[in-house]
């Protein structure tokens, strides 16, 4: 075995002519967290959505490599394709009343869900209650009888989470779980996520727009901007010293910690880019603060850290 769990390489998405994602690489090892941030719309989802196969119908993956545990994902065929969704890699979703059957009780959704991956009987009912109790909902038996609509926003979640886990996953995708919580379930979830990934050696992507989440749940973070990911570093080295004037700005417009001094970057002025019109050289240059004239010429690529052609000793 080697450690790099997942590793993706100049991954390419499109709707019709439009790239929403325009060469994607990075790679997550064995029980390592990492965080992607950006803005709406900079291809977060849509890089989840790739690495599970599950684009909607106008959507095509249309160059570059996914390798999990070292098999070309595109290489297998459809059959163990989907048993790689869900036992290998298993996702769960912004809302989780999408992802739950309103007419089935919940725990009969989670059985489905391991038969579809062969397992059944006894081994499968003792998986789902054992999931249930793993994500904190009380008595596991008396939930698994339950329907949806019988319970609260925060167990729903949970339910969708322990659907993830009985397949005993390697690796957790995240996508916004947590947006339309009330802040105090947030935590919860939170803390329930980096608790499952102590005790299980779980590899999580968490996906958000919320950088303070980011620092809380993981140990590294990708941002991502125009279908790019244009810094990758440890949370600790992006928050202390960002390298992309993005990235900065990220973190200039984060409420100040209690007690800090406020670091006197300037917060991100303009619009997220049209990707359906990204002018030439990097997509970032119309609103950065230090571009220079190359900047608006020739896009840069994530070379060490980050992707940008002003050094940060340049800027101003
Ligand atoms: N159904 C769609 N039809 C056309 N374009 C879409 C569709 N869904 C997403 N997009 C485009 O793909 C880009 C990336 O979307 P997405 O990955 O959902 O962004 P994020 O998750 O970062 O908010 C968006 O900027 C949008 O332009
Ligand atoms: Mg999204």
């Amino acid at each position: 075995m080697n450690d790099t769990l997942l590793e993706v390489h100049d991954l390419r998405t499109s709707i019709g002519d439009l790239d929403v994602l325009r060469g994607v690489s990075f790679t997550i090892a064995p029980g390592e967290t990492v965080g992607l941030v950006g803005e709406s719309g900079s291809g977060k989802s849509f890089t989840a959505l790739s690495l599970m196969g599950l684009l909607p119908e106008a959507a095509r993956v249309t160059g570059g490599r996914i390798r999990y545990e070292g098999r070309d994902v595109h290489a297998l065929p459809e059959r163990e394709r989907r048993a790689l969704r869900g036992a290998g890699i298993a996702m769960i979703y912004q809302e989780p009343l999408t992802a739950l059957n309103p007419l089935m009780r919940v725990g009969a959704q989670i059985l489905e869900g391991l038969a579809a991956h062969g397992v059944t009987g006894d081994t499968a009912r003792r998986r789902m209650l054992a999931a249930l109790d793993e994500v904190g909902l009380p008595t596991p038996e008396r939930t698994a009888r339950r329907y949806p609509h019988q319970l609260s926003g925060g167990q729903r979640q949970r339910i969708v989470i322990a659907m993830a886990l009985a397949m005993r996953p390697r690796l957790l995708i995240a996508d916004e779980p947590t947006t339309a919580l009330d802040v105090t379930v947030q935590q919860q979830i939170l803390t329930l996520v980096d608790q499952l990934r102590r005790d299980h050696g779980l590899a999580v992507l968490w996906i958000t727009h919320d950088l303070g989440v980011v620092a809380r749940l993981t140990r590294r973070v990708m941002v991502m901007y125009a279908g790019r990911i244009v810094e990758d570093a440890p949370v600790h080295d992006l928050f202390k010293d960002p390298q992309h004037p993005y990235t900065a700005g990220l973190i200039a417009s984060l409420p100040p910690a209690r007690g800090a001094e406020r670091a006197p970057l300037p917060a991100i002025g303009g619009t997220p880019p049209d990707l359906a019109a990204l002018p030439p050289g990097c997509p970032f240059a119309p609103r950065c603060p230090q571009r220079t004239d190359r900047c608006t010429a020739e896009e840069p690529a994530l070379t060490h850290r980050a992707a940008c052609w002003v050094p940060k000793e340049s800027w101003t």
